[in-house]
């Protein structure tokens, strides 16, 4: 496997050379490629003599005729780039190649991870942001930044992700298609909205990253992927099925109708557990006559009703979002839906859960097996989520419904 890592101008750039070892001793050939302001950073004779090759780094090298950016896009079969800065970021998501490492990136066909690293505010700005949703669109793979002690002094989101994380993620797509190959998937995510009247209604605060990130993930490691969602701002992954939805009971109807050709639920979704007794066709409007009490009734609970439809070799998931007695409510809803897992989460954190982009859960199994997670970005709870299924169905044969 021939890597091209691209190593851009922060200070992180001395991990790259920990990243190129790591690669290698995963079994791949790194073809090191630096923008000018990471040589500024890290020498590029460190990664020559680390990788045995030579570090591009200009446009206009030499005289040699070959288009080296097209050539080495086309005998490559992933391009990482860590650290990413915001400004490489940009001008990925935007198109420009101005730089060889840019001009490469729009050149390329191959998988694209990204291991952004930068100051807090770059990382949150509104700019970068709608940068990463568009690579993100686009299924280029982002090992999120981890919070930390930054260069600059700053505590919070921006430090470069782990050299073993890195490497584990690109050698993971590099060989996708494996581990979920042939599985059928079934993943909702978002909230439920229940309308009142056609203006008003009642949902709730969950932004449907956990489930979009845990059907992006089974999509890269090969899995067939159907997302039924509720109302989101999300684009939804590369590759997978999206059914749109907006009521519990429009959910229901998507989500049942596929339950029984999948082999993996996951229910990820905020479901709505009431909605209006009555929707008023007409606007309800302000005058004291209209004034009364909201009426409401319970929905159906669509995971209780799979879990009783379950059949031998189905493998199903559940959520557990709770303000108190994590581990006691969870086990309840566990035992009670017939889950094969169900992932826990505490809400009551303001720096996790919804509409966060960062998540701690804690998985409970029937086995009485439980694992805690470290806080991690939503797509590595993802992978750390799939990581424990598959452990599960490593035993079972894959079903052909
Ligand atoms: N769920 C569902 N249908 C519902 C409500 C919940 O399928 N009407 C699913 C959720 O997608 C989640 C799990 O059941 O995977 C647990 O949801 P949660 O809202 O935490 O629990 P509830 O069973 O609704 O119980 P409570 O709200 O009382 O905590």
């Amino acid at each position: 496997m021939r890597i091209v890592l691209g190593v851009t101008g922060c200070i992180a750039a001395y991990k790259s050379a920990v990243i190129l070892r790591l690669l290698q001793e995963g079994g791949c050939e790194v073809l090191p490629v630096m923008t000018e302001h990471a040589q500024r950073f890290l020498g590029p004779l460190t990664l020559e003599k680390l990788s045995g090759n030579r570090v591009v780094g200009s446009l206009f090298r030499d005289s040699s005729t070959a288009i080296e950016h097209i050539s080495l896009a086309r005998s490559s079969d992933l391009l990482l780039v860590a650290p990413a800065t915001a400004n490489t970021l940009a001008k990925f998501a935007h198109g420009i190649g101005d730089d060889f490492l840019s001009t490469l990136y729009i050149s390329t066909v191959t998988p694209t991870v990204v291991a952004p690293a930068m100051n807090v505010e770059m990382w949150r700005h509104p700019a970068t942001q709608s940068n990463l949703e568009i690579l993100r669109g686009r299924g280029v793979s982002m090992v999120e930044p981890e919070a930390g002690y930054l260069a600059c002094g700053e505590v919070g989101e921006g430090r470069l992700a782990a050299p073993e994380v890195i490497v584990e993620r690109s050698l993971r797509i590099l060989s996708r298609g494996k581990e979920l190959e042939g599985r059928r998937v079934l993943v909702s995510a978002g909230p439920t909205v229940e309308d009142i009247d056609p203006v008003r209604f009642l949902s709730n605060r969950s932004s449907g990253k956990m489930g979009y990130a845990i059907a992006a993930e089974a999509q890269t490691r090969g899995a067939g992927v159907t997302l039924v969602s509720g109302p989101t701002h999300l684009n939804p992954p590369p590759g997978v099925e999206l059914i749109s939805v907006r009521s519990a009971e429009e959910m229901a109807t998507a989500v049942g109708g596929r339950f029984a050709r999948s082999e993996i639920l996951i229910m990820a979704a905020a479901v709505g557990d009431f909605a209006p007794a009555r929707r008023c066709r007409e606007k309800i409007k302000k005058d004291r006559a209209s004034f009364g009490t909201l009426q409401l009734r319970p929905v159906r609970d669509i995971l209780l009703e799979l879990g009783e439809k379950k059949r031998a070799g189905q493998f199903l998931v559940g959520f557990a979002a709770e303000s108190g007695d994590l581990r006691q409510n969870a086990l309840g809803k566990l035992r009670r839906k017939r889950l094969d897992l169900i992932v826990a989460n505490d809400i009551s954190h303001p720096d996790r859960g919804f509409a966060s982009d960062y998540n701690q859960v804690l998985l409970l199994d029937p086995e009485g097996g439980e694992e805690n997670s470290p806080l991690l970005p939503k797509t590595r709870v993802a992978a750390f989520l799939w990581d424990r299924i598959q452990d599960r169905l490593a035993s079972r044969p894959v079903q052909v419904a």
